[in-house]
Parts: C-alpha cells; structure tokens; sequence
C-alpha cells in the first residue's frame, strides 16, 4: 500500500489528506500545530467546511495526524507539502513556513521518496531554496535521491462544483522522472486530467498566473465600477450583457475588496521575483493597489450616502455585515473587512460586526442584534445568510443605509421601502 504524509493540515493539506485516505492509501498528516493535529485525530474538522467535515466523519481513523515527523515521514513513499506561503508586513514573500518543512522532511526522508511541493510559490522557489536544504542532508535532486516535484493547488474552498477530486493538475519535476513520478500519483488519486510541464519552473508561474490573472482583472472591473458608478450605470448589467459574448469575455466582478491567502498575496510573490530580475511589474503593482483600496472606496460610497441626508461617519452606528474574505468560509486571512472596520473606526464610527461563519469574530451574538443596534450597513461578504436574511428585517430594524460590498442585494426592493443602497458600481 503507497504511504503519504501530508504537510500542513490546513484548507489544502487535509482536503487532500481526505482524498488519499478515500482511496485507499495509508496517509499520515503532519502539522506542527498541535490543536490541528488533535482535532484531525478526533475526526474534527479545524475547518467549517461542510465537505471537509463530512469527510474526516465518514474516514474515521484513516488519517493518523502526528506532529512529530519521525512517525509519517521515513515511513512514506510520497511527501506532499500545503504548508503557507504568506507576505510579511512589507508585502515580500515569507517563505519561513516553507523552509521550516523543507529543513524538517530533509532530516527524515529516505532516498527514492516523491516530494511534491503543493504551497503556491514564485518560479525559482524550489531550486533556489528548497533543493539547496535537501543537499545539506546529502540528497541531490538532480539525480533522483528525493524525486523533487510541483504541483500547485488550485483548490477553491467552498466551491460545490470543483473539489479537490476533480480539478485538473498540473505537475513538473526537477527531473523527468519526478514529473512522471509526480503525475502518476495525481492520476492515481484524482480524476481529471493531469498536464505534466516541461520543468519545475513552469509549473510554479502557472499557479502565479492563474491567481495575478484574478487579481488584475478584478482591479479592472474594480475601477470600470467607480467610473461607471459617476456615468450612473449598472456595472452588474453590463457584466451581465457584456458576458453574451461568446468569446473573449470573461465576467469578473467588482467588490469591497480582495482577500484571502491567494489572490491577495501571489502578485507580490511575482512583484518580488521581477524585482530579483530587475523586472518591474507595473501592471501587477497596479492592480494591488486598486484591490487594496476597495474597502476605503466602500467606506467612501457610505459618507456620501450619509451626506444626502445630513449625516456624518463620526459618531455613525455602522454594521458590518461578514469578516470572511469570501461566502460561506470562515477563513479571514486578508479580508478587506478588517480594514473597512478599521477605515470607520479612524473615521469616529461605532462599528458592530457579525460573521454567522466566524467563531469569536464579531461583537454581536447574531444579526439582529447588529441590525438593532445599526442605523447603517456595509455588506463585506455575500454569505448565503446575509442574502437570504429577509430584506423587510431592514425596515424593521430601522436601517437607513445599505452598502452593498458585493452587489448581492436586492436593489430595488431595498430602495423601495424607502432605505438609500449604494453597491460597487451600482446605484
Ligand atoms: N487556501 C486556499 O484557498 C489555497 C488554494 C490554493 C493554494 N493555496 C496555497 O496552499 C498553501 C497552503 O495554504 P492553506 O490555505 O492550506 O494554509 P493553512 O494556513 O490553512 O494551512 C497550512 C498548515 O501548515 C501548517 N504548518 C506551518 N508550518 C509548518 C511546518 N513547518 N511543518 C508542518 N506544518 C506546518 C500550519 O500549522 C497549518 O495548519 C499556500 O501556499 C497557499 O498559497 C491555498
């Protein structure tokens, strides 16, 4: 039976540690935290998705969780690595967590082990970093004593449609037997196509161009919004229009904000891998900065809206409505909300925040609290609670603004109960 350790028991390791249990392969996970590697012993999810729940349930023990390496790592014939890859303070990429794992697998792997590298890192990355602290325990990858491979994790959490299970792969090796090593096990466990690269390096800036791609296209909707919003056009519209065409257009959609542990982040990894180029990326630079001032936009759309009826944000009683950075996760990592929060409060409002997915996250106990104590709101997050929450619950509770961060209300009902609404390019 092939044995696999997966590093990193968060929103891409244990999905993936879940599949290769499903089929039937000894799987060990590896986590130095130490309340994940219990939680996944308990059959618990340390994550609120649904398919992620479910599964741990119904496998039972068939995940042995361990943070201690000597336990998975010499006894696996395949590492896998879904460890985070997140920015510092300065937006450089940290790769602490990545060096850290590698430095670790490198003291107990045995020679002939497939290592794949699923964390979303810049083109470079393996060799540069992770081959040099394999050679310090004597392993060449160039010559096969570890098989070194990537395969970036495109994983979507929350998507009903595609799983860990069914999203095509890509996968490149630092040799050509890594690659096919590498690309015999996806092909073993998942059930969708698997495209192996010509070298590693391919295989890291395609998850990088996949993701800037996101990014930069969410910038350009972002902006469309606010000059449309001034040309009193519906941006949702013209999305909505705009996508009839049968090629070439692809609807992204303007919002409050990006967020999260990807789209977020992975432009500064390749900002920073042109600068060690001497490359500069204008045009990714660009699109951060209008995605980073989203939530400062939103806030803004709010004082106007206040100024129609003589009101001011300092001393306001806003409701922020969601802190997960999109519906229907918990995961906050980067959500704009936290710097909407942050922009009303330096403004002087009071702010009251709820979140039905986020443990301990907001000052509320539920919804209507926060209607209740609101005279304003500002939807960050389209979960399904917030848009099927019932509309007449805002003419209950008195509401007299709506900013609708990600265009998911009912506009027109809203302003005819008398209530101002203002969404992203949307009025
Ligand atoms: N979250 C997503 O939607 C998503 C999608 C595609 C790709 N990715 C990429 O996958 C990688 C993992 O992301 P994530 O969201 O699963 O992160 P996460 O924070 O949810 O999980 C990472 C886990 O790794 C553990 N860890 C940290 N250092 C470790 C070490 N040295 N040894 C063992 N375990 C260690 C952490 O304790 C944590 O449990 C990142 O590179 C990310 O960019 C994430």
């Amino acid at each position: 039976m092939v044995s696999v350790t997966i590093v990193g028991l968060g929103y891409v390791g244990l999905p993936l540690a879940c599949l290769c249990a499903e089929k039937g392969l000894k799987v060990y996970g590896f986590d130095v935290d130490k309340n994940k590697v219990d939680s996944v012993n308990r059959q618990t999810s340390p994550i609120d998705d649904e398919y992620i729940v479910g599964k741990l349930k119904s496998l039972r023990n068939r995940i042995h969780a361990t943070a201690d390496p000597n336990e998975c790592i010499p006894n696996s014939d395949v590492v896998i690595v879904c460890v985070p890859t997140p920015v510092d303070r300065n937006n450089s990429p940290d790769l602490t967590a990545v060096m850290n794992s590698a430095s670790t697998i490198s003291k107990f792997i045995k020679p002939g082990t497939l290592l794949i590298i699923e964390s979303t890192i810049y083109p470079g990355t393996i060799e540069e970093i992770v081959l040099p602290i394999l050679k310090k325990q004597k392993f060449d990858a160039y010559r096969n004593d570890v098989l070194v491979a990537h395969c970036p994790e495109r994983i979507d959490p929350g998507n009903k449609q595609f799983k860990v299970n069914n999203l095509p792969r890509v996968v490149g090796g630092i040799t050509k037997e890594a690659a096919e090593k590498a690309a015999e096990f996806y092909r073993s466990i998942i059930d969708a196509s698997v495209t192996e690269v010509s070298n590693l390096k391919t295989a890291e800036a395609t998850k990088i161009i996949e993701n800037t791609f996101r990014d930069v296209n969410i910038a350009f909707v972002n902006e469309m919004a606010q000059s449309f919003d001034k040309a009193g056009i519906d941006i949702m519209e013209v999305i909505q229009v705009a996508s009839t065409k049968p090629f070439a257009f692809m609807p992204h959609y303007p919002g409050a904000g990006v967020g999260g542990h990807c789209i977020a982040q992975d432009p500064y990894y390749m900002i920073e891998r042109g600068k060690q180029l001497g490359f500069n990326h204008e045009f990714l630079k660009l699109a951060r900065k209008i995605n980073n001032y989203m939530p400062h936009y939103t806030v803004e759309l709010l004082e106007n809206e206040l100024k129609k009826i003589k009101k001011a944000l300092k001393g306001a009683k806003v409701g922020v409505l969601g802190l997960a950075y999109k519906a229907n996760v918990d995961d906050t990592r980067e959500s704009p909300a936290f710097e909407v929060i942050n922009v009303l409060k330096t403004k002087g409002a009071e702010v009251f925040v709820f979140d039905p997915h986020v443990k301990n996250g907001g000052n509320v106990k539920d919804l209507d609290e926060l209607l209740n104590k609101s005279d304003y709101i500002i939807l960050v997050t389209d979960h399904r609670e917030f848009k099927e929450m019932g509309l007449e619950k805002l003419k209950k509770h008195k509401i007299l603004v709506v900013i609708d961060g990600r265009n998911c209300l009912d506009k027109e009902r809203i302003k005819s109960m008398g209530i101002l609404y203002h969404g992203i390019g949307r009025s």
